[in-house]
């Protein structure tokens, strides 16, 4: 093996100053063949019922391989398990002392490994956090540059296929980071406030602006993220773009993730939640709890880790007491776990909003005003065959570190886009209301 592995070398060597060679070529097109650059670049996301998480496939690596990720919003950066027969001649480790280490903000370096290099074995590379966000573990991985292909999009249908020009940015994580994931997935994307989270690695290679919307799609059909800016079509033939209300995005001076280098901020999305209403009335709330602390605790993000939304104790106290309150003439039907309000589904109508039940409205401050509004169906959760109903807010602690977790059936159907050039997040609250859905984009293929 070890004396294959020598001959092998210079091989691999070869094949990727080919690739590398390539890329480049890529990035400056010859003038007989000039293709315009992608203005965005489309994910297709489904939802696993089962482990109630996003996951997507990403072409990476030469050959290419589809990889399954799972979607984290908020993580600083992609990570794949290195450990399950790795073999890229496109993996580049990025060196410790580099422009790139220093910028995915890596405090540590991988000196030395006396294993044969392989990805995850190299010396002097740098290292990252490789943050499993649905167990919260967290290990160092090395770092590395790989070749992925992506579709292009213009908004309508997808596109030509397009390699990332210079690569996207990645950690490699082990076997063991990959408990809690969904079938056959062999990692993370994360989406992140980061300059190494995927959004921003797209924008500069493909030029476009640091911006993407996600649209979490409720079923088991396909939902999007589209990198780069709009428009963005769902059938039939809706420009919803043009349905976006936006509130600032807070920057949390201290991170989230289960572990952090010293200093590091939040790559978590965090809006100005100061106040809720139910049915149209102020629900009595704790106001201290809504703002971040020095210590980076409180406030309210969105996460599709959390699959529902995640409410400090005293708020989610204050918000379910309101609905009994309103819900008196419902019938009660055991908890079932992680909700603890479940009702008879009969009892309740039905609207083009989903359940026949009160608006939760998330009240926004700072420029733009407004509210986030929460209806029917992003409130309530069908559990069983559908005979129960359940309020689908689960209790996130008395010492949650953050007070509200917006979760993934809140975004579900709802079409968010974050803005990293404004620092702004643009929601169009339910896209029922404007009758269509994020299972609606039209994923026939147009080259
Ligand atoms: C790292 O350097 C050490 C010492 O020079 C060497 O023994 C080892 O094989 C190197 N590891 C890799 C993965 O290249
Ligand atoms: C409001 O929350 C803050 C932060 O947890 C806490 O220090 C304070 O005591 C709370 N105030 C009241 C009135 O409960
Ligand atoms: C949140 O909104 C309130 C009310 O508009 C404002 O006073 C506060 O400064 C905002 N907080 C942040 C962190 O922008
Ligand atoms: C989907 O896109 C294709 C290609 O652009 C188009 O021919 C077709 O009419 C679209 N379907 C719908 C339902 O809009």
């Amino acid at each position: 093996m070890a004396a294959t592995s020598h001959h092998l070398r210079p091989i691999l060597l070869l094949l990727l100053v080919l690739f590398l060679s390539q890329l480049a070529h890529v990035h400056s097109q010859t003038p007989t063949a000039p293709r315009p650059k992608p203005k965005a670049i489309l994910l297709p996301v489904r939802k696993n019922g089962a482990a109630l998480q996003y996951t997507t496939n990403v072409r990476q690596r030469a050959p290419l391989v589809p990889v399954k990720l799972a979607v984290d919003l908020g993580a600083q950066m992609p990570w794949v398990n290195c450990e399950d027969g790795y073999i890229s001649s496109s993996y580049t480790p990025v060196p410790c002392e580099s422009k790139l280490c220093k910028l995915s903000g890596s405090g540590a370096c991988h000196t030395a490994c006396y294993s044969p290099p392989a990805p995850g074995c190299h010396n002097n590379t740098c290292s990252q956090n490789v943050y499993n966000n649905f167990i919260r573990t967290s290990t160092m991985g090395d770092i590395a540059v790989e070749a992925a292909v992506f579709r292009s999009t213009d908004g309508k249908n997808p596109g030509r296929s397009v390699s990332v020009p210079g690569g996207v940015v990645l950690t490699c994580g082990y076997t063991s980071m990959l408990e809690g994931l969904a079938k056959n997935t062999r990692g993370m994307v994360g989406l992140g406030r980061s300059p190494v989270s995927l959004p921003p690695v797209l924008s500069s290679a493909f030029g476009f602006p640091n911006k993407f919307a996600m649209c979490l799609s409720s079923s088991s059909s396909q939902g999007v993220v589209i990198f780069g800016d709009g428009p963005y079509f769902l059938q039939p033939s809706k420009e919803v773009s043009s349905f976006l209300m936006n509130t600032p995005l807070i920057l949390n001076p201290v991170s989230t993730a289960g572990a952090y280098f010293e200093g590091e901020p939040s790559t978590d999305y965090f809006i100005n939640v100061t106040g809720i209403k139910f049915n149209g009335r102020a629900v009595p709330l704790n106001s201290t709890l809504l703002k971040i602390s020095k210590e980076g605790s409180g406030g309210t993000k969105l996460s599709t880790v959390d699959p529902y939304m995640l409410m400090e104790t005293s708020i989610y106290r204050a918000v379910t007491r309101a609905f009994l309150n309103w819900g008196k003439h419902l019938k009660r039907v055991r908890s079932v776990k992680p909700f603890e309000h479940c009702f008879d589904a009969k009892g309740i109508g039905s609207t083009r909003v989903g359940p026949a039940v009160p608006q939760i409205e998330l009240l926004l401050g700072g420029k733009g005003g407004g509210s986030w509004t929460i209806f029917g169906a992003n409130s309530m959760v069908y559990v069983g065959k559908g005979e129960i109903m359940c309020l689908g807010l689960v209790d996130g602690g008395a010492d949650a570190r953050t007070s509200i977790v917006i979760g993934g059936h809140q975004l579900e159907d709802n079409l968010v886009q974050v803005d990293m050039v404004k620092k702004r997040l643009g929601f169009t609250s339910s896209l029922l209301l404007h009758q269509t859905t994020c299972a609606n984009f039209n994923f026939t293929v147009v080259v």
